[in-house]
């Protein structure tokens, strides 16, 4: 199976509610902190588009970029009609628009399936080509107490009506990695069916992400530990960077 199929069939129930709080808080960074007028804004690994569509819906102009046809076929269909978001199947780190964009986004972790310190910096310099100067860009990052204490090599359950998801993880605290091992048992008309898919994210360090970030120009506003802008904390599982382009 391709790295996101069964992904792609099972996020949205998996994280649907999170998209809401997400979209009203990037609404808020563009109102607060942008030192230009936001209209058209980058999805950057946009996946099944969830967040996607609640900008688009509050009129902003959305480009979604993802590596996996299978989550931009899911974005595709559930993007209502007259809404008109412009998605992109293709991989960040060879990011080619045919634009620019007041402000880009990245959000639910895609940056961690970056493999290495060299791959963000060049996606950060391609961000920095397309996002005007005074946009923003605005993305989140897992934590290492996420990977070492929530993910660590611990299993997780789904059961949705027809199908059991198995999760499980394996994290490599030398290399910084982690793998996600997914099984799915869907049923139909009594019979099980199994797939299978791996994924792999990398942790990068706060510091790392800060010193990549001022060599690429982008200066940060602030580095928060949720959607609500509470300031980070030795339990946050997330990172949530807010930077200017300069
Ligand atoms: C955890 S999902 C997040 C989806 C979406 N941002 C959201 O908030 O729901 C990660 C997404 O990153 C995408 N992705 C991973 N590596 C990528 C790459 N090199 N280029 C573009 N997209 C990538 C995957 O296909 C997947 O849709």
């Amino acid at each position: 199976m391709n790295a996101f199929e069964i992904t792609a069939e099972l996020y949205d129930n998996i994280n649907g509610e999170q998209y809401s709080p997400y979209a009203s808080f990037l609404e808020t960074c563009f109102e607060r902190f942008s030192k230009i007028k936001v209209k058209e804004v980058l999805d950057l690994g946009c996946g099944t588009g969830g967040i996607t569509r609640l900008l688009a819906e509050k009129c902003f102009d959305l480009i979604g970029v993802d590596i996996s046809a299978d989550m931009l076929s899911v974005a595709q269909n559930k993007t209502k009609k007259g809404i008109d978001i412009r998605y992109i199947c293709q991989d960040m780190r060879d990011l080619d628009l045919f634009g620019t964009v007041q402000a880009a986004y990245s959000s639910f972790d895609c940056l961690n399936y970056l493999n290495s310190n060299t791959e963000l910096d060049k996606v950060f310099a391609l961000l920095r080509n397309y996002i005007e100067k005074g946009g923003l860009l605005v993305f989140d990052v897992n934590t290492e107490y996420r990977y070492e204490k929530i993910f660590a090599d611990n299993s997780f359950v789904y059961e949705f009506d027809d199908d059991m998801l198995v999760w499980q993880n394996q994290y490599s605290p030398s290399k910084k990695t982690c793998s996600f091992y997914l099984t799915l048992f869907s049923e139909e008309n009594g019979v099980y069916y199994r797939s299978d898919e791996q994924q792999k994210q990398k942790f990068f360090p706060q510091k790392t992400i800060i010193s990549l970030l001022e060599k690429n120009h982008f200066s940060l506003v602030g580095i928060y530990g949720s959607t609500d802008f509470t300031p980070l904390e030795n339990s946050s599982e997330k990172m949530l960077f807010v930077t200017i382009a300069e």
